[in-house]
């Protein structure tokens, strides 16, 4: 969490430092600053409680030139969100500034040393303690601020992504990464750009170097930019360009990123898709995973790990995998299984789903399947993500960027991506027949344009939500493949609409859940066309018979379902495993709905992050 960027050049920094804040306002948004070096040196601090809007229009009167800068804006850990806590955080002789992405976990310990040598904190971060340290390092071992930065990190336990500038040389930046994102966009003019990730930097450079883990970059004012590691080992920077166009980081029209990311799904699909699947060839082909091949062959487990909706898509990757490649599957949330020393087999594969490839969790679950000897495979949709770095192979969704909180595009272009591996792994394996293969690799091809279908039904979503904005609870349900769509449409309307919501498989809702129903519960069910239909039609009765409303997503031409419920979305036929792809859509457009008749901030929901790099 949490959002850094830098500029150093000719240019003034200010602008560019606000517009990058901007576009990563979605890490984080309880405070934002900035920090600049005028060319008169003077260090100017502004930062505030709130978005960067509000930082920006509270020093409209201020001179916020410079053409060195650094700027913020915060998911807070360590001190409640206020003017005080708000980054960038000054060292004791207020000549170093510095921000910050990650914790400390040994602060509290640092601080008491420096408190000794008679340091005074004026905020309750865990930030504020490592300037200090850099700044009692520097002094007192007379280092210039590379090699002071290098010094306090050897010290530091935990996390961090931060830059670090100072009055007296107002010609340098120095940033160091270790757990959290950072890339340096290397400008024409001699210029830097720092950035959490590239979306800030694509205006102005497609020239990247995605700094390492425990490397520490000194960027000069038309200088080469130096790379040494905590060591003190020179690393040469390896330059990469960017394939992010601007356009997918804007809104294109759309009043919030959430919808024109759901909107974006037969696109997003389509890439997913793109180049894996040809159902003329009966072929899959996933160029990421061909050398591991021969262990999923041999696996006799897939553990799927992810947090959040990359759980959801990993517990659909469940029935697919057991289904169709018939591998027996555990789903694991990420943040559980890194804690509870879990039994594994070098023959175990272990798939990590993440959208942003930084989640903390997961990031350290994948550490622990790899010292117990397991193979990881990624399903990332940031490129050149930590953890798709950290696994041992794998393949992007290519759903482009995913800027508002609530996942939708990633989502279903996981399931694309797991679908396209299950398949693929079922046909290795002969654990599947030709003619299903075939089938489901020509339904695969139709999914994009019956999800433009599903989209059209968004007058009718509209109308819906207008009847239940109100609600206090609602209840998912789902049965067999459609229970982690339940899970996933509960999560969405919790997270951007703040009305509790629970999801459940449809048969449980019997052993508590039902307890809750009556005539004010919206009960929404996912009851299309597959091995549960008649089953789910019964919990239907069950609900109807408690006077609870139903909204049914239902496949196209059903009348049974019709005659029972309050509401009815119809999706298009298709094949049950491929189902998820179709029925999540409505429950993404019905939460957003919701959302935005209820005036919530739908691309930055309360409390969220977009990306959890803190466990
Ligand atoms: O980037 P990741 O996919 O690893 O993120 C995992 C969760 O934090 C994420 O899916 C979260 O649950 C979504 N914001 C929910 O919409």
């Amino acid at each position: 969490m949490c959002g850094i960027v830098g500029y150093i050049g000719d240019r003034e920094a200010f602008p560019i430092l606000i517009k990058g804040l901007q576009r990563l306002e979605y890490r984080g948004y309880d405070s934002a600053g900035v920090a600049l070096i005028s060319d008169a040196s003077e260090l100017q601090i502004y930062k505030k409680k709130g978005k960067v809007s509000e930082l920006m229009a509270a020093t409209t009167s201020q001179n916020r030139s410079g053409r060195i800068g650094i700027g913020h804006t915060r998911w807070a850990t360590h001190g409640e969100p206020n003017d005080i806590n708000s980054h960038p955080h000054s060292s004791q002789n207020k000549n170093l500034v510095i921000i910050h992405n990650g914790i400390i976990e040994n602060y509290a310990a640092l601080k008491s040393g420096l408190s000794k040598r008679g340091h005074t904190f004026i905020s309750d971060t865990d930030t504020e303690v490592l300037i200090h340290l850099i700044e009692d390092i520097k002094e007192h071992e007379g280092l210039k601020l590379g090699h002071a930065v290098q010094a306090a990190l050897r010290q530091v336990v935990g996390a961090y992504a931060i830059v670090v500038m100072d009055k007296e040389d107002p010609e340098t930046l120095v940033a160091a990464k270790k757990g959290s994102p950072m890339v340096i966009g290397i400008g024409s003019t001699g210029d830097f750009f720092i950035a959490s990730d590239a979306s800030p930097i694509v205006e102005y450079t497609k020239n990247v170097v995605y700094l390492e883990d425990e490397q520490v970059a000194v960027l000069r004012k038309g200088k080469a930019l130096k790379i040494r590691n905590l060591k003190d080992k020179e690393i040469t920077p390896y330059v990469q360009k960017l394939t992010i166009e601007l356009e997918a980081i804007e809104k294109g029209g759309y009043d919030h990123f959430m919808l024109k990311e759901i909107y974006e799904q037969p696109r997003s699909i389509k890439d997913s898709m793109r180049g894996r699947l040809i159902a003329d060839e009966a072929k899959v082909q996933l160029g990421g995973i061909v050398d591991y091949e021969a262990h999923f062959k041999q696996a006799k487990r897939i553990i799927i790990i992810g947090c959040g909706t990359s759980w959801h898509a990993g517990l659909v990757g469940e029935y697919l995998f057991e289904e169709l490649a018939r591998i027996p599957v555990e789903v694991e949330y990420a943040s559980e299984f890194r804690y509870r020393n879990p039994i594994l087999f070098s023959d175990d594969i272990v798939i990590a789903v993440s959208q942003s490839g930084e989640t903390a969790d997961t990031l350290a679950a994948i550490e622990l399947a790899k010292q117990k000897g397991a193979k990881i495979i990624g399903i990332c949709n940031v490129v050149g993500s930590s953890i798709a770095r950290a696994s041992h192979a794998g393949s992007y969704t290519h759903a482009g960027p995913e800027i508002g909180v609530a996942s939708t595009k990633a989502f279903t272009a996981q399931v694309t991506v797991l679908t396209l591996m299950a398949l693929h792994i079922a046909r290795l394996k002969a654990g599947i027949s030709d003619s299903r293969y075939r089938q489901m690799l020509y339904e695969m091809e139709t999914i994009p344009a019956k999800v433009e279908a599903v989209l059209k039904t968004s007058p009718s979503i509209k109308d819906i939500a207008s009847t239940y904005k109100d609600v206090k609870n609602a209840l998912y349900l789902g049965r067999g493949i459609t229970f982690p769509v339940a899970l996933e449409g509960a999560l969405k309307l919790k997270e951007i609409s703040y009305i509790h919501a629970e999801g459940y498989p449809a048969a449980e809702m019997k052993h508590g859940p039902i307890a809750l129903i009556d005539e004010d519960m919206p009960v929404v069910v996912i009851a299309t066309k597959g091995a549960n239909y008649e089953k789910v039609l019964s919990n239907i009765q069950e609900v109807k018979a408690r006077k609870g409303k139903i909204i049914a997503v239902v496949t196209e031409g059903d009348t049974e379902v019709k005659s029972m419920a309050d509401h009815c979305i119809e999706i298009p036929e298709t094949d049950e495993y491929l189902s998820p792809l179709l029925s999540v859509i409505p429950l993404q457009l019905l939460s957003y709905e919701i959302a935005v008749m209820r005036g919530c901030n739908v691309d930055q929901p309360r409390n969220l992050a977009k990306s959890v790099t803190v466990e």
